[in-house]
This record gives structure tokens, sequence and C-alpha cells, in this order.
């Protein structure tokens, strides 16, 4: 019988983030909240609704110490959590070869601590992801600006045939969004690469060898999801009120890892009635508790 795939999680939460100067010079971006909650919660979430529970945090030396006061080892939501640094912002494939240890023999998803991912069905799109033995996973999201990002390409029939990192003229609005499903051969082919002219390991190279070797799934997310990038003030400012806005009208939460622990299993209502109680002052530890009722 095969042996069933674990997946390993990398939450990648370093770089200088320059564009949200002078805001982010003392501080990570990612622990900026984006309306009610710090940003990375967003990401670990998505990681975790994906069905992976082991989790490597990176980030910059100085900044340890915070994140790990904020998420612990994980295990009062129900995962295990990890850290290590990062000691300068050398590209996000680096994040491969730095967690090299903790990805062991294990498949890993990458995913980029100032990425926020929303919509209906979204669960089921990432668990498929995370079960895909076979092949790797990215994700491509029509934008109007796609020079911004790593751009899919495709031809007459729809089918993928590049991927280019931050083209002058792109011919497709396809950008790849900073999530990543790829088998273990991720940490060498990570090490193959050289620095790209702005000195970075790129992902987009990565991607681009896996598609290279017919190993990579790219699924096209539709107008239904939404993809949001916290880099600037004002995309910061409007994922914040597209946060606010639904979970208002909703009365539900977007990007709360104690609601994804209790649906995905991680931890049960009585753990859940715990994590609330010190919370109760704000909204967000009454939602907690409401969810138990
Ligand atoms: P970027 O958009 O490349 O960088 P940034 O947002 O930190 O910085 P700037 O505003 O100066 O452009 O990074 C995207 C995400 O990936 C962000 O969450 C930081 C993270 N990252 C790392 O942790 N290490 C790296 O080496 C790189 C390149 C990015």
């Amino acid at each position: 019988m095969k042996k069933k795939l674990t997946r390993k999680g990398i939450l990648l939460a370093g770089g200088h983030g320059t564009r949200f100067y002078p805001a982010t010079r003392s501080i990570s971006k990612q622990l900026l909240p984006v309306y009610d909650k710090p940003m990375l919660y967003y990401p670990l979430s998505t990681l975790m609704l994906a069905g992976i529970q082991e989790i490597l945090l990176i980030t910059w030396p100085h900044e340890i110490e915070l994140f790990q006061k904020l998420l612990g080892d994980g295990s009062q939501w129900g995962i295990h959590l990890e850290y290590t640094t990062q000691v300068a912002p050398r590209g996000i494939a680096e994040a491969f070869i730095l967690a090299e240890s903790f990805i062991n023999n294990d498949s890993v998803c990458l995913i980029l601590g100032d990425n926020i991912l929303y919509g209906d069905g979204i669960a089921a799109i990432l668990q498929e992801a995370n079960a895909s033995e076979e092949k790797g996973t990215i994700f491509g999201y029509y934008v109007h600006d796609p020079e911004r990002y790593g751009v899919i390409e495709f031809d007459a029939f729809d089918q993928p045939i590049n991927i280019i990192e931050k083209p002058t003229h792109a011919s497709s609005h396809y950008a790849a969004i900073g999530l990543y499903f790829f088998d273990n051969e991720a940490i060498e082919i990570a090490k193959s690469l050289t620095p790209s002219n702005r000195g970075e390991l790129e992902v987009t190279d990565m991607s681009r060898y896996y598609l290279q070797q017919q190993k990579l799934n790219i699924i096209k997310l539709g107008r239904g999801v939404a993809w949001l990038d916290t880099g600037t003030p004002s995309s910061w400012l409007e994922a914040s009120n597209f946060i606010q806005i639904l979970e208002h009208r909703q009365g539900l939460k977007i990007g709360c890892p104690e609601e994804v622990a209790l649906r995905m299993g991680y931890i049960n209502k009585a753990q859940l009635i715990e994590l609330a109680k010190p919370l109760l002052k704000s909204g967000y530890g009454q939602y907690l508790e409401q969810l138990v009722k």
C-alpha cells in the first residue's frame, strides 16, 4: 500500500516591507492587524484549512520572539509550529533550503505571510491540492496589473506554457498567487537556483521547472475568490475594509485559526471555550464563545 503523504507547511514572514515604510521599520508587516486580527492569521488559517498541521514559520532573527509570543507552539490550535530564521530576504525560494530538515522526506506547501485568500469552495480546492501527490500545484488569479507578479502564460488551447517573474509586457492577466504546493524535490530545485537580476532565489523559477517537467497543476481561481495582497498601505486598507464588510454582514469571521481548528477537528469545543476566555473583552473572543453555543 502506498504511504500516505504528509505535507509540511511553511509560513514565510520575513521581508523588508519597504513598500510599507515607515510603519514597518520596527515591526514586521505580518504582525500588523488586518481589521481585527494579525495579518499572518489569514495565511496560517489557509494552511490549516488545507489540512496541514505541521508548520514552520520563517522570519527575521530579531522578530522570532514576537511571533512566538503570538502563536506559541501551536498546540492550543491542535497544530505544531516551529520557527527558523532568514537573515536577509534572499528570495522566497530560499525558504525551501532553510526548511530542509523540517521538510525532511515530506512534501511541502509554502504560503507568503502577506497573502489573504478567501472564497466559497476554497477549502475543497486547498484540500485537493494537498492530497495531490503526483504533481505540484500553483494558483493563477486574474489581475489588472499582472506585471507586478509572476505571470502564467497560456497557449491558444489554454494550456500553461510559461511562468515569468514581473515581465515588462505580460501576455496574460494571470498572476501566480503566493501559495505553492510542491513535492520533496523542491529542496533540491531550490538549491540548484542562481539568484535573479534582483539578487533573489525566485520561486517562479521553481514553478517553471515543475511546469517543464509536466509536474505542475495550475488552478485558475475564478471571480468568486478574493486574493488580497497587503503589501502597501492602500492594499492593506482595502483588505481591512473587505474583511470588515464581510464579517459584519455575515457575522462570520475570515482567517480565524481557532474556528478553523474546531471545524477541522484539531481541537474540540471545550478547548475552544478555554481559548475564548482571555479574549472576551474583544469581539474576537465573543465570537469564539458563540461558535460553541
Ligand atoms: P515581497 O513582496 O517580495 O517583499 P516585502 O513585501 O517584504 O517587501 P517590500 O515592501 O520591500 O517589497 O515579499 C512577499 C512576502 O514574502 C512578504 O510576506 C515577505 C516575504 N518574504 C520573505 O519572508 N523573505 C524573502 O526573502 C522574500 C523575498 C519575501
